[in-house]
């Protein structure tokens, strides 16, 4: 089977990862059933990498029905040890403006319905989620959008927390005020419990977020619509590979450490195998 050293997750408007060479598709089964879609891998900078279209190329998986635990698996079986994971979100800070990215270093879970584990069933484990976000990543993807500029006023943002909701609906205006007074900075429906399980299978996890509206709280912006927001990341597609190519060559050069990569050896409470 192919191998890949970085995963990248295209969310929303991102279904294909550009300039890949020796392209392979996959189509791989786990435990939690098959993934969001067939994995793509093939060669960026001679970096292997799977590519997977986190809602199913076409977009047919509201983020309820993406099978993360299926995604985050089927990417392991590849041998990935980085995520690249990119993903629109709605603002919920003044200078985080429409078309500007950030790379959260915090999530909060506000989803519902979602598996969030593959432990269970005789096979216990808590893994730190304390620093969800891996540095070495996080850096990877930052200096990748800083050589990424040629001269366009798109800004990054470093920090801040990511809130994800269940979904598909967007935010009441009072829970869109809550969250900021949460401190939350962006506000997405998938990252979690993705980060979650990527930490689980000791794969380090970053977000490039690319902030699409400023959801419903700002009092002199109309509220997001799917509309608006999609128009906005198309905006931002073609910078968005441009920064993920960078930081796949990066990651590829350095193959930095990560804490994540270790997570279970302070996290296994029972002795079993890894991961189920
Ligand atoms: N994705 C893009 N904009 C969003 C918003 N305002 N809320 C949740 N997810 C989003």
């Amino acid at each position: 089977m192919a191998r890949a050293l970085i995963g990248v997750i295209g969310g929303s408007g991102l279904y294909e990862m550009q300039g890949l060479g020796n392209v392979q598709e996959h189509n791989l089964q786990t435990p939690f059933g098959s993934p969001s879609d067939l994995i793509v891998t093939g060669e960026l900078h001679g970096v292997p990498v799977a590519f997977l279209a986190r809602h199913g190329r076409g977009h047919r998986l509201i983020p309820s029905e993406v099978p993360y635990r299926a995604n985050i698996h089927a990417l392991r079986q590849l041998g990935v040890r980085y995520i690249l994971s990119l993903s629109a979100v709605g603002s919920l800070r003044e200078d985080v403006r429409p078309l500007d990215m950030l790379i959260p270093d915090q999530f909060i879970d506000m989803t519902r319905k979602r598996d969030t584990t593959f432990f269970g069933e005789g096979a216990v484990a808590h893994v730190s989620m304390a620093d969800p976000v891996c540095p070495a990543v996080a850096n990877c993807l930052a200096r990748a959008f800083d050589s990424s500029q040629a001269g366009q006023p798109i800004r990054l943002h470093r920090g801040g927390s990511y809130v994800c909701i269940e979904g598909p609906q967007f935010s009441t205006r009072a829970e869109s005020h809550w969250y900021r007074s949460m401190g939350a900075a962006v506000i997405g429906m998938t990252n979690m419990p993705e980060a979650k399980l990527a930490r689980e299978a000791q794969i380090a996890y970053a977000t490039l977020a690319m902030a699409t509206d400023y959801d419903c709280w700002h009092p002199r912006e109309e509220a997001v619509t799917a509309e608006v927001a999609i128009a906005n990341l198309q905006q931002n597609a073609a910078r968005a590979q441009q920064i993920a190519s960078e930081a796949i060559r990066l990651l590829g050069a350095e193959k930095p450490r990560s804490a994540a990569h270790t997570a279970l050896a302070s996290g296994l409470v029972t002795p079993v195998a890894a991961m189920p």
